[in-house]
């Protein structure tokens, strides 16, 4: 047993060591199948990847639901405490497959959330019947725990990592026109509201000749994408000194030709003007940033330990509108957090009114034990969290709704990533600029950039049809 605790990952130890993962490949699972549930960010998704490509050396073969599963992988999210609820209510359905029809049903939970005592606690009371608890530093040992998973719960997590674990082309990956590529693992910005830094440990970043060769082999495979995974990209390489910058990795990532580049997430702090520079540069960079700002108001920005002013912010943001041509910015929002005051709220909107974002994830503050914030009284009620949340909202999606509306009659470059949700006639895809299209034409396009005419915008999506 390998029980987290949060006060251990606060530390930071700052040797690392780089260590090449070997693939296990074992048949002791032949022809079972597997079945990832994954929330999250992108960091979760392309790690859920990692998993389908340990599982597939294990001999299990992919399903598509959790009913004719004989192993399920619960990848979870820790940042807010709604995901807290979603969770156990999945395993209480895994529960019950287990008991009524599948006793053999191996259940496995990781990700954020198995970084939490708390919630490791929880399940040693109330939820015996999962075999398998593992965390977000030890995802390649996971061939070692299946092959020697003892009877009754096994938990195996550890409190943080000083590592970073190379496990080469070894992916299941989701797709074959977009990849996700880490450059960094951890985030040691400690915002004082976020859980990120306990369950994702330090700053580590990989090498940039290792990211490089990942990108070249991506290329060679057909992929016409790549997303740049970090908490903070722009911490990029300064946890060693002799490592470049984001902004000289990025041009070596262009440089390679892959047709897009994409990156997230940037925090406004140490957003150089090298980056923005490099990102107008070159054509293959998509004009198109997350940039949370969090709050508007220089006091909560303060509380929340975000480094950085609103004039700042702004500055930064009015200077990546005016060198990058076209560039769509995006950004993240807190409401309620402790202490925040209608006259800080008007501030958030005020810059808001400013940025016009093309999109905004809205968020209510949500308490997080182990967190500086959580200590703090959380003493705005809730009908005022969600007053707040319901008028920014209404605001973002005007801005969204009204920046879509210039993409009418235009005809703009689409890479065709499948079929629509929405529409199974119908395919979809992305503007340079990361807008949704839904478009009419034929499945061949599918993995291609393709000239669209914009012939409808929504709030959070475009319509169109093929040139
Ligand atoms: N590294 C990324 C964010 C990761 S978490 C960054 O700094 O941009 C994604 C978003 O969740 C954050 O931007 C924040 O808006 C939100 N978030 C994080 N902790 C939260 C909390 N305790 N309550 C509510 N929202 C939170
Ligand atoms: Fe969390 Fe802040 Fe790190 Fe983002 S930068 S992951 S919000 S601590
Ligand atoms: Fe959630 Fe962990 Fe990502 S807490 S947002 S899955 S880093």
């Amino acid at each position: 047993m390998n029980k987290p605790v949060l006060s251990e990952a606060r530390k930071r130890n700052r040797v690392t060591e780089f260590i090449e993962v070997d693939p296990i490949l074992s048949n002791q699972y032949d022809g079972k199948k597997y079945y990832i549930r994954t929330y999250g960010c992108q960091m979760n998704v392309h790690d859920s990847e990692e998993m389908a490509g340990i599982l597939e050396n294990l001999g299990f073969l992919p399903t598509d639901s959790e009913e004719t599963a004989d192993i399920v992988i619960l990848n979870t999210c820790a940042v807010r405490e709604n995901a807290h609820d979603k969770v156990f209510g999945f395993l209480g359905r895994c529960k019950h497959i287990k008991e009524k029809k599948n006793k053999d049903l191996i259940i496995c939970l990781c990700g954020c959330m198995a970084q939490e005592t708390s919630v490791v606690e929880e399940i040693e009371k109330h939820h015996k019947y999962i075999n398998l608890v593992f965390g977000t530093h030890n995802i390649h040992e996971l061939p070692n725990y299946l092959l020697n998973l003892h009877e009754g719960l096994n938990v195996e997590v550890k409190s943080s990592e000083d590592n970073v674990y190379e496990v080469g082309e070894n992916y299941k990956r989701d797709s074959k026109i977009s990849a996700w590529v880490n450059i960094m693992y951890g985030c040691d910005k400690f915002c004082t509201y976020c859980i990120v830094p306990y369950t994702r440990g330090k700053e580590r970043s990989r090498k940039s000749e290792d990211i490089i060769k990942e990108v070249k082999k991506l290329k060679e495979l057909g992929y016409k994408e790549v997303t740049l995974l970090g908490q903070n990209v722009n911490a990029y390489g300064r946890d060693r000194e002799e490592e470049i910058s984001f902004a000289e990795l990025l041009t070596k990532v262009a440089e390679i030709g892959i047709d897009r580049v994409r990156f997230v997430t940037s925090h406004p702090w140490n957003f150089t003007d090298e980056m923005i520079d490099v990102i107008a540069k070159y054509d293959n960079i998509m004009p198109y940033i997350h940039l949370p700002l969090q709050s508007g108001s220089d006091r909560i920005l303060k509380l929340m330990g975000r480094r950085y002013t609103q004039e700042e912010y702004l500055n930064l943001f009015d200077k990546m509108k005016e060198r990058i041509p076209g560039v769509a910015i995006t950004t993240d929002i807190i409401v309620g957090f402790p202490n925040e005051t209608d006259e800080d709220f008007e501030e958030t909107l005020k810059v808001v009114e400013h940025c016009k974002y093309d999109g905004a994830f809205t968020f209510i503050y949500s308490p997080r034990e182990g967190t500086p914030a959580a200590k703090m009284e959380d003493n705005i009620d809730l009908k005022t969290k969600e007053d707040r949340l319901h008028k920014l909202n209404e605001i973002v999606n005007k801005y969204s709704n009204m920046n879509n509306q210039k993409y009418l009659d235009k005809t703009v470059p689409v890479l065709i990533t499948g079929v629509s949700e929405k529409d199974n006639d119908k395919l979809c895809g992305y503007t340079d600029t990361f807008k949704l299209v839904n478009v009419e034409g034929g499945k061949r396009l599918i993995g291609e950039i393709v000239d669209v005419k914009i012939t409808d915008a929504k709030s959070f999506s475009l319509d169109g049809k093929v040139e």
